[in-house]
């Protein structure tokens, strides 16, 4: 609904209160014409009627359609509406904090006769109930909410940006309402899904953080790495997992963990963790310590993580033209 402006008189009090109205009834007798009358909810408003001699008598009744008695003389039947009478006719009424439920249409009346007839009509931004951040589980279906109220009904439109980036570029999902589905949930969705809702008054926003909980993934950069006797090798690991909540170590086949020493230097880089849900452990065979006896396989493995065990294998092999001879070497050994 919009409150049209137009007639003898346009006034615009208080910004940011949106009060229009047009004197229609005057003292004539002349059939009476709609005045409308624009409101914000809580602020103020003035329905007019303009009353010569007659009001005097406590004759001048208000109602409210369909048949509600408003006031009689200058008694009122409810607390936020008043008279100010600035002068004798003036029988017009304040409404100090405008209710939802006061849109309508009034009528001031001397007896029978019709003094005025205002259409109160209510407006309000959108104003958006709380929200809850969110978690949900990988491969689940989530639901956010965004409830709304507002004088014309707002509309709401999603849209989502990236908590990694300074980027603030908002983009849009293309999905409205006040329910936004989130189907196969992938631990891509972490983001913030930012709800926007506008009506003809105003426009209000409202963040919602989604994470998602996934993990722990471990995966190797190298699942094979060929080097000769001697060579320093370099092996790296890494996890994904929210929430983040255990570690790496990295252990030889038969299960004993690799400790940083004079043989292995283990390079934590727990930089990325609280940002990208991810930490990376590399192990490094320092140079002229790796024996013939250290080529096979080496296990990263996820300690601590409540959510579940992960591993990967990364396997040092001999470069081929040496394999047969080294082959040899081990079989002189043993
Ligand atoms: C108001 O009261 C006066 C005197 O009591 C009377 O003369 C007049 O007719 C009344 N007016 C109305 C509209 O009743
Ligand atoms: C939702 O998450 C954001 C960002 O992490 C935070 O600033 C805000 O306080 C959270 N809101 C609630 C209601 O927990
Ligand atoms: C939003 O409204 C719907 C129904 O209209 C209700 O089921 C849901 O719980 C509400 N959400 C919040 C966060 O209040
Ligand atoms: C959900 O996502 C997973 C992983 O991306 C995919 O394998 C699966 O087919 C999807 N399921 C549906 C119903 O879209
Ligand atoms: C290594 O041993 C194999 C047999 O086990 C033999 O055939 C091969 O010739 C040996 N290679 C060398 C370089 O001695």
């Amino acid at each position: 609904m919009r409150c049209s402006v137009g007639g003898p008189r346009f006034i615009q009090t208080m910004s940011p209160f949106l009060v229009c109205f047009l004197i229609g009834c005057g003292f004539s007798g002349v059939k009476c014409k709609m005045i409308e009358v624009c409101a914000e909810i809580n602020a103020p408003a003035t329905l007019p009627c303009k009353v010569s001699n007659q009001g005097l008598n406590n004759s001048v009744h208000w109602y409210k359609k369909p048949n509600i008695l408003i006031s009689i003389g200058k008694y009122f039947y409810n607390t936020r509406m008043s008279f100010s009478q600035e002068s004798k006719e003036e029988w017009d009424i304040h409404i100090r904090h405008v209710h939802v439920d006061d849109a309508g249409q009034y009528t001031c009346k001397v007896g029978e006769k019709v003094m005025a007839k205002v259409n109160l009509v209510v407006k309000g931004p959108p104003v958006i109930h709380e929200t809850h951040n969110m978690t949900f589980e990988e491969g689940s279906t989530g639901i956010l909410w965004c409830n709304v109220t507002g004088f014309p009904t707002p509309s709401v439109r999603w849209y989502w940006k990236s908590p990694h980036q300074s980027d603030l570029t908002e983009t849009d999902s293309g999905a409205e309402g006040a329910k936004l589905v989130l189907h196969n949930i992938t631990r891509y969705y972490d983001n913030i899904y930012i709800c926007k809702a506008s009506n003809s008054v105003a426009a209000n926003r409202r963040e919602i953080r989604v994470h998602v909980k996934f993990g722990p993934d471990v995966g190797v950069f190298q699942e094979t790495i060929t080097a000769i006797v001697g060579q320093e090798v370099k092996l790296h690991c890494a996890v994904e997992a929210f929430p983040m909540e255990g570690e790496l170590e990295w252990v030889l086949e038969n299960g004993q963990q690799i400790r940083a020493g004079e043989k292995y230097d283990i390079i934590p880089d727990r930089e990325f963790v609280k940002d990208f849900n991810t930490q990376f452990l590399s192990m490094v065979i320092q140079e002229g310590h790796l024996g013939v006896g250290d080529y096979g396989k080496y296990v990263c493995r996820t300690k601590n993580f409540a959510r579940g065990y992960n591993e990967k294998t990364v396997v040092i092999q001999k470069p081929i033209e040496d394999r047969e001879n080294v082959e040899n070497i081990t079989d002189i050994n043993v």
